[in-house]
């Protein structure tokens, strides 16, 4: 697939990297046939996908850590709309519910998700973080164009034409879902801030009861530290023309707050006022700070 390295996939008006995404895979993703105990994974990018995909790995791996010390994030808790979706698929864990995990908006998902009662784990992060994030990794990302200045970046992201579309369309969509699908809203800041009674509130989401000596296994093994090390996370199996990170690491900080070592006073005013016109009559409860 490195031929399709600067493909752009075009799908219902928003672009997708070529690389791992064909109008193909696209389609097939949204006519997936969800299973009743199936378990999907739903962020924009940059949100903490990677970090809630070994938490679901580790919830479910009943202290049998070999799948987390040997097989790579996106094999365990592979992304539907990926055109490797299929291989990975046929070698799920069999005594594990299906976990998988997707970037699409609600309006593709939804009607395939409403024919089953299969759980969504819905997480997002501040949008400054995530932009800031996002930011750092177009520059890692053979498949994601240079991202030019952090000004022009800033840019693309308020209007919502970059890839994976507009984030403030992915929160609203799926969060206006709530009352219609099975679905639980996990921030990244409260993990990161809870971290114990967000993946007890999860886990019991999910139907797992965990006793307390689990959940410090789990807390181990998701830690920043611990997931930089580990080449099943931190996308150091993927060669250099795919994730470069001798300039900049896939885990890179890990904080929450870091917008503003990078934010002018300038654009933290026009990012504030275009956040409060999308989301500022949405009606949803958003816990972040935007200041
Ligand atoms: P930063 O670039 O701000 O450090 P995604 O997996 O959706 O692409 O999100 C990547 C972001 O999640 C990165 O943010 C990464 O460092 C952060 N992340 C991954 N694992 C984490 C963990 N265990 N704790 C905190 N942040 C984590």
């Amino acid at each position: 697939m490195t031929e399709r390295m600067t493909t752009t996939e075009i799908f219902d008006g928003i672009r997708f990297p070529g690389f791992m995404h064909t109008s193909e895979s696209l389609r097939a993703a949204c006519s997936l046939q969800f299973q009743d105990t199936d378990i999907l994974l739903v962020t924009f990018p940059k949100s903490g996908t990677t970090w809630m995909q070994q938490i679901l790995s580790l919830i479910f791996c009943e202290g049998d850590l070999w799948p987390i010390h040997h097989l790579p994030n996106w094999a365990r808790v592979p992304w539907i709309e990926h055109v490797s979706f299929s291989s990975f698929l046929s070698n799920l864990n069999a005594s594990w519910p299906r976990l998988f995990t997707s970037h699409i908006n609600a309006r593709g998902l939804a009607p395939a998700l409403m024919k089953s009662k299969a759980r969504v784990v819905y997480m997002a992060r501040n949008p400054k973080d995530v932009l800031v994030s996002y930011y750092h990794f177009h520059r890692i990302a053979g498949f994601l164009p240079n991202p030019g200045s952090f000004e022009e970046f800033v840019d693309e992201f308020l209007e919502g034409t970059g890839f994976f579309g507009s984030w403030f369309d992915h929160v609203k969509g799926w969060l206006g879902l709530q009352k219609d699908l099975n679905l639980i809203f996990i921030t990244y800041e409260e993990l990161k801030q809870e971290p114990r009674p967000t993946i007890q509130k999860l886990s019991e989401f999910l139907g797992r009861t965990l006793g307390p000596k689990e959940v410090d296994t789990i807390l181990e093994h998701c830690s920043f530290s611990f997931m930089s090390e580990s080449n099943m996370v931190n996308y150091s199996l993927l060669g250099k023309e795919i994730m470069d990170q001798s300039q900049s690491k896939f885990l890179r900080k890990g904080v929450v707050g870091s917008w503003k070592e990078h934010f002018t006073p300038e654009l933290d005013k026009r990012f504030n006022a275009v956040y409060q016109s999308e989301m500022g009559d949405s009606g949803l409860c958003l816990p972040w700070h935007m200041d």
